[in-house]
């Protein structure tokens, strides 16, 4: 439906007065790429397999879909409820349009697609290998290999409808680019890497990412989100993993670990940095960064505000309440707790469907996006509020 007219001009106005700091967007679809933050299906398509990963089981999907989806939650994900908060469907998986998206419609392929997998890395996954880490999962796969998929379905697409459809689709389109890259850090840091190979780790990943969000540019796409990375410090599995007895380490105010976090917020920054330098490149074009880091500390610094009475307890465990890495929960030893609503971690390293709503809500309000981010979609704000 179009904005009414008067709406329209209020929109247009408010677009010209902030366009410095705003990003106004009326959008068709998204694009996603991604991880297990953000994977609404695609490994789901490999549950078949000798050996299912965890989240082909319940408790997963538990709190939403009453069975699992392939979510890495027990109930929706972010990009869930900022796809809802836009009066879009659910982001489908690219491997839920048949093999290759080939054959796929223009018309279809104007909907959007998500091609984040459970597991993905923002580097190859030989680097790993060729650097001995061998706990990378054999169902990853590269942003490269999504961003493949992605040209593929395009390719096939654009090559049998005119040059203007595939232009509107992709500047009508949300591209969200993760978040991607948490998982090369954690399987350098789950096989005990030190800190000094990993800080050597990030400018890599950051440059991946800001390749790819070139290559997206160069196609002709107008709006791209690009999340940075969760406070690892404040994630129950690392701080199960780097437990200390030294109570300088952590962070009086939320229990998180400083040093972890701090990490990741030189991924953050590092991150902000290279989307800087494309924006100087590429200014007509609108690349937001999406602060995850202190959407989530928001949360972590004032818990009861919010509702939840568990901050590093996780819901989803094992018979020993144990939650090491590759994580317990969907096994068939697995414990649950009675209410997923009151904690924030849901099995250790993913979150529930209760915080990532609380999260995309204030994302989609404006808050932690560089520059601001306002919708001008008919009734988002009451699509927003209504979110159940
Ligand atoms: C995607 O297609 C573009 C050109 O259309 C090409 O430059 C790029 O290398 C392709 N990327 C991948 C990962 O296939
Ligand atoms: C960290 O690991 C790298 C690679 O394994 C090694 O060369 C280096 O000596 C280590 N540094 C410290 C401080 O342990
Ligand atoms: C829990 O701990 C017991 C005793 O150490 C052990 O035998 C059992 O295998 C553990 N369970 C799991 C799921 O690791």
């Amino acid at each position: 439906m179009a904005p009414s007219i008067p709406l329209l001009h209020l929109a247009i106005a408010f677009a010209f007065a902030f366009s410095v700091h705003c990003v106004v967007g009326r959008y068709t679809s998204i694009f996603n790429f991604g991880d297990s933050l953000s994977d609404t299906g695609n490994l789901y398509y490999t549950c078949s397999s000798p050996n299912p990963a965890h989240v082909c089981f319940l408790p997963y999907g538990e709190t939403f879909f009453h069975r699992p989806t392939g979510r890495f939650s027990d109930g929706r994900v972010i990009l869930d409820f900022i796809a809802t908060s836009l009066g879009l469907p659910l982001v489908r998986p690219y491997r839920s349009v048949g093999l290759g998206g080939e054959g796929i419609s223009a018309q279809d392929f104007g909907k959007g697609l998500n091609f984040a997998v459970g597991g993905a890395t923002a580097l190859d996954v030989s680097y790993f290998e060729e650097r001995g880490i061998h706990n990378v999962p054999s169902h990853a796969v590269s942003l490269r290999i999504q961003l493949h998929w992605f040209n593929k379905t395009y390719s096939s697409v654009c090559a049998s409808s005119p040059s203007s459809r595939c232009r509107d689709i992709f500047k009508n389109s949300l591209f969200m680019m993760g978040e991607i890259g948490g998982n090369d850090y954690n399987y350098f840091f789950f096989d005990n890497r030190n800190i000094t190979e990993l800080t050597s780790l990030v400018p890599l990943v950051v440059k991946q990412i800001g390749s790819v969000i070139m290559e997206l540019i160069e196609l002709g796409v107008d709006t791209i989100m690009v999340p940075g990375n969760l406070p690892i410090g404040c994630l129950p599995i690392y701080l199960q993993v780097y437990a200390t007895s030294n109570r300088g380490q952590y962070d009086p105010q939320n229990g998180c670990l400083k040093w972890l976090n701090q990490f990741s917020k030189y991924h953050n920054e590092q991150l902000q940095q290279e989307l800087k330098r494309i924006r100087a490149l590429h200014p007509h074009v609108h690349l937001i960064y999406a602060d995850y880091f202190n959407a989530v500390m928001h949360i972590l610094n004032a818990p009861k505000n919010f509702g939840f009475t568990n901050l590093h307890q996780v819901c989803c465990v094992d018979e020993n309440r144990s939650y090491y890495f590759p994580m317990p929960c969907g096994l068939p030893s697995t414990i649950v707790c009675d209410d997923p609503s009151k904690y924030v971690s849901w099995d250790g390293l993913h979150l529930t469907e209760a915080a990532y709503k609380l999260i995309a809500t204030s994302l989609m309000q404006g808050s932690f996006m560089t520059p601001q981010f306002s919708i001008l979609q008919q009734n988002s704000s009451t699509k927003l509020l209504q979110l159940q």
